[in-house]
């Protein structure tokens, strides 16, 4: 799995430290980790200090951009104007949407309404109404380094059953977060989120789930919440993975709309939420970096 290093090479980090006095020790945990037969991260999905920084630079526009969505969001706003924040606050950052074009998505943000569950398309059509709960899905290129999160909104005067939802599906969030640490195993935060959110009545969708995320839009690993405590991808410090579980009201089960190919629905046509949050591993927990 890793390339051979000498012990008093430097190390693959690019500390400038000889191997021996920087990740040696880390890598021998690993291997340890591998043999008994978990699932453990490649070096090019574990982020340096160097590009962390750059990391958390994109992560400052994204923030940004949702925090004037925040501010800006309003019944009677369509989609599209969302979009056109996202456009124009990118490009005034030096920033690119990371969603234009990323295999074929049209457009520079995903909003999601009520049944939708992700991936919807902004658009002029779309008015936000009074009761709507809408998933704004944020991210950003910066100097090629990858930032990503979503937020709810809550639009006029929303049911209490679609307020509760989009409130246990940001606890949800928060409740597999707690569950990040190094030496742990993602399994760990995929039970956390799902027990949290079934406890409650509700559903979390199994098709689609977060990842890695940093040099690339998506990475290694994938981010699911159906997974058991104590398996699936082991998390060291430097690994970057999003959080952003989809919560039904209703049954599991979705579907995308075959003429677009990218939007998605709940079967049941029962409200969807969803939050996303950028995690990073530390070497004694974590840190969020984009929300
Ligand atoms: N932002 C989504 C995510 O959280 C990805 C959307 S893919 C896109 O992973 F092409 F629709 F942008
Ligand atoms: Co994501």
């Amino acid at each position: 799995m890793f390339q051979k290093i000498g012990r008093n090479d430097p190390c693959w980090c690019g500390s400038g430290k000889k191997y021996k006095t920087c990740h040696e020790a880390f890598d021998a945990r690993i291997r340890k980790e591998q043999m008994a037969g978990h699932i453990v991260p490649r070096h090019d999905i574990i982020k340096t200090p160097a590009q962390i920084e750059k990391i958390k630079e994109s992560c400052k526009i994204n923030i940004a951009i949702l925090d004037e969505i925040e501010k800006q969001i309003h019944e009677g706003m369509s989609t599209a104007e969302i979009d056109d924040i996202v456009m124009s606050m990118s490009e005034a950052a030096g920033a690119i949407p990371a969603p234009l074009n990323y295999e074929g998505y049209p457009y520079s943000v995903c909003t999601s309404v009520n049944d939708q569950v992700c991936h919807g398309f902004p658009s002029k059509d779309v008015i936000l109404k009074s009761g709507d709960i809408v998933n704004v899905d944020c991210s950003t290129i910066l100097n090629g380094y990858f930032s990503d999160s979503s937020r709810m909104f809550c639009i006029g005067e929303v049911s209490e059953e679609k307020q509760r939802l989009v409130q246990v599906t940001k606890e949800a969030v928060y409740a597999g977060l707690e569950a990040v640490k190094p030496w742990g195993y993602l399994g760990d935060m995929g039970q956390a989120v799902h027990d949290y959110c079934y406890e409650r009545g509700y559903t979390v969708v199994r098709e689609i789930g977060g990842h890695g995320v940093g040099l690339e839009f998506h990475e290694d690993p994938w981010v699911g919440y159906h997974s058991k405590a104590g398996t699936e991808m082991l998390l060291v410090p430097g690994m970057i993975f999003t959080i952003e579980p989809m919560v039904n009201m209703g049954k599991v089960e979705i579907y995308t709309d075959k003429e677009n190919g990218w939007e998605v629905y709940t079967k049941d046509h029962q409200p969807s939420a969803q939050w996303e949050i950028m995690v990073l591993v530390t070497e004694d927990g974590h840190e969020v970096l984009c929300w």
